[in-house]
């Protein structure tokens, strides 16, 4: 369960009252509005600190409580919110050190919004202070499903209890000096500390090429800011609520590792606004899995989908209206992996300032006849018949890892391929490898376990946090399929490399050593050709681009062979067997096809058993079961209908149209009792 349900799919999103409170009869007409789409939930007081505090100490929360009354009374939940991602002005102007500082070292201004220092003893005290009354007064209301803790959590700041706070971090995880300069390697350039009180944080008119620096400091942004997020929650607490947190995370956002927030909130939620209509559909869906896929697996439990847009987005380069049925279509998608709420940002457009031509239920025409209303109204229908899936699983065969710590550190290090080291397409291209074959797919990172997985992939694994290395080779002596790319076991947790030979851990493993890497320029292409009679039974040959590993064999099958260029001829992919399992090595960024074709064969050869192997292009198939019941999910993401196979007898349909095809962005449902 996600916590926040009350057996029922929530249907909802962020609602600003506050902005309408001189026009009551607009608010009475907005619940007689979100009845009529099926609206069983809205976010309140994301923003609302002003009008809650209007005065340092002095608490108005009479507004807001008549409205989650009159909500409540018309069977509208509320997901109340902590208001500390925006402060009022006199907060900023009387206590300046709640503003934040940049890298720079110079204090912001008041303004926008995420403006503030998360160590800063103030600022903590006030919204402690604020959470606590907010759990006073609505910490027990019927209405309230739980709390949404600031909103989109993320930057940095860099002032002076940030620095103290961050040597502080250090000072207890190296122990002695002598540890940290040895970790960071800072005998190069002669950039020896000889006390912690000496480290100042990345900057750019200061040390900005260090590493292990940049990489601690990172680790320690993470580690800030959930604690302060630990200080909202037990402000909550102390007001008295035991209801469900939750923290709204965006996308692969590189700030913050949203993994080690797991051990403060419940359950995770995220803002999903993508590109619809900018390339084909199923390309911009098959992406999209990616972000459900990685928001499942903080919580390892169903999540919500806090805000998405119910029509054109107002801070994209282009505001671009969805065609008809995309909304549905995109809503549904979340469910199917693994959401157990739609909501929208925004319920009503705000009149002025910076989101006011941004999509909402409600317009500032202000009338339900619009087509927007109607396609959020069919997503509530749908969400209303679907609703005994509430709470159920996700259960995955194939893994892909996705790991913050990793991506930072080989982000931030010079070569192979400074222009571009498309981590994100390879973690894309391995997982919409699987989706094809209509497989489910988990992203842990590198601390989760992989047991219960038939195949793990590990994109570009460059860093091995500590006992990775050997829980793949685990993996694989107990029989485990992994697929390892090049790029992978480079450095240790610190990001300094490993001697001896990379993969690190794993040339037994994989049978192979990696031996050189070629960065490819933009315009330059390699190919893999399949070695006749292989034991993948790969065939084809494959472009690859951007980085080419040079592998030596220790004991490897060559699967592929480079086509061109001095290395052609070498191995391109290899298999080797290792205890009961098998490990493959990608040694170069292959194609698309290359990886629907790899992960397809090494499914195969793990005995994988998927539902249909030969999903039609842009169908996504997906499933979510409890004790009781799985249900399955085929969506069609292209615009105009395909054909579609029977399906099997013991599932019953539940939702969406009866027929022979699957309509343009349809979305058909069945079920089966286990
Ligand atoms: C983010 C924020 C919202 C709103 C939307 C607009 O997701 O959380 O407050 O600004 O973007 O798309
Ligand atoms: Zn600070």
């Amino acid at each position: 369960m996600s916590g926040f349900t009350r057996n029922q799919l929530i249907h909802g999103g962020d609602y600003n009252p506050e902005q309408w409170l001189d026009s009551p009869e607009i608010l009475e007409q907005d619940i007689a509005f979100f009845k009529k789409a099926k609206i069983n939930e809205v976010s309140l007081g994301i923003f609302s600190w002003a009008m809650l505090e209007p005065e340092e100490g002095k608490f108005d929360f009479g507004w807001m409580e008549d409205i989650v009354n009159r909500l409540y009374e018309n069977g509208i939940n509320v997901i109340m919110a902590t208001p500390s991602g925006a402060r009022p002005k006199w907060l900023a102007d009387k206590y300046p050190e709640v503003l934040r500082v940049a890298p720079d070292r110079r204090r912001n201004l008041f303004g926008g919004r995420h403006n503030h220092c998360y160590s800063s003893p103030v600022y903590r005290e006030k919204v402690g202070i604020i959470n606590r009354k907010l759990a006073e007064r609505f910490g027990s209301y019927p209405g309230v499903l739980g709390w949404h803790i600031s909103n989109e959590i993320g930057g940095e700041c860099h002032c002076d209890y940030c620095q103290d706070a961050f040597r502080g971090w250090l000072r207890e995880r190296y122990g002695t000096i002598e540890e940290l300069n040895r970790a960071w390697a800072t005998t190069f350039w002669s950039h020896r500390y000889q006390s912690f009180e000496q480290i100042e944080s990345p900057s750019p008119i200061g040390e900005c090429d260090l590493h292990g620096l940049k990489l601690d400091w990172r680790r320690f942004v993470t580690d800030q800011t959930v604690d302060f997020v630990k200080v909202e929650v037990q402000a909550l607490r102390d007001g008295g609520s035991a209801l469900p947190i939750t923290t709204n995370m965006m996308y692969f956002y590189g700030g913050l590792n949203y993994h080690k927030f797991a051990e403060v909130i419940d359950t995770a939620s995220w803002d999903n606004y993508p590109l619809w209509h900018k390339q084909p559909e199923p390309e911009t869906a098959a992406e999209v899995a990616v972000y459900y896929d990685i928001m499942r697996g903080i919580c390892r439990k169903p999540f919500l989908l806090m805000e998405s847009c119910p029509s054109s987005t107002n801070w994209q380069s282009v505001s671009k209206l969805k065609k008809p049925g995309m909304l549905l279509a995109a809503s549904l998608q979340a469910v199917a992996h693994g959401s157990d709420s739609v909501q929208y940002f925004q319920m009503r457009q705000s009149r002025g300032a910076n989101e006011k031509f941004h999509g909402a239920v409600i317009d500032h025409y202000g009338g339900e006849d619009t087509r927007v209303f109607r396609e959020v109204t069919q997503v509530g229908e749908a969400l209303e018949i679907l609703s005994e899936l509430t709470g159920s699983g996700v259960k995955a065969q194939a893994a892909v890892i996705y790991d913050w710590e990793s991506r930072w550190a080989m982000e931030d290090a010079q070569g192979p391929r400074n222009k571009g080291l498309y981590y994100h397409e390879a973690v894309t291209k391995i997982h919409k490898g699987f989706r094809r074959i209509g497989l489910n797919v988990d992203m842990p990172d590198m601390e989760q376990d992989l047991e219960g997985y038939a195949v793990v992939a590990v994109p570009m694994g460059y860093m091995f946090r500590k006992g990775f290395g050997e829980k793949l080779k685990k993996y694989v002596e107990q029989g485990g399929y992994l697929i390892l790319t090049y790029w992978s076991g480079i450095v240790d947790d610190t990001d300094l490399c490993f001697l001896g030979g990379t993969p690190h851990e794993l040339m037994d493993v994989c049978g192979v050593r990696s031996a050189e890497i070629d960065g490819l320029y933009d315009w330059e292409t390699n190919s893999g050709a399949a070695v006749p009679g292989n034991s993948l039974g790969m065939t084809g040959e494959y472009r690859c681009r951007n980085l080419c590993d040079l592998v030596q064999l220790r004991g490897a099958e060559e699967v592929l062979r480079y086509g061109s260029d001095f290395y052609a001829g070498q191995p391109a992919l290899t298999a080797h067997s290792y205890g009961k399992g098998m490990a493959y090595y990608v040694c170069a960024d292959f194609e698309e096809d290359f990886y629907n074709d790899l992960c397809r064969k090494v499914s195969e050869a793990a005995g994988v058993k998927s539902l249909w192997v030969n999903l039609p292009e842009g169908v996504e198939l997906s499933t979510r079961q409890d004790e009781k019941a799985e249900y399955l999910f085929i969506q069609n993401f292209n615009p105009s209908a395909v054909e579609w196979d029977e399906v099997p007898e013991q599932w019953q349909q539940i939702y969406g149209e009866v027929s022979e095809k699957l309509p343009g962005f349809g979305t058909k449902v069945y079920k089966r009792a286990l």
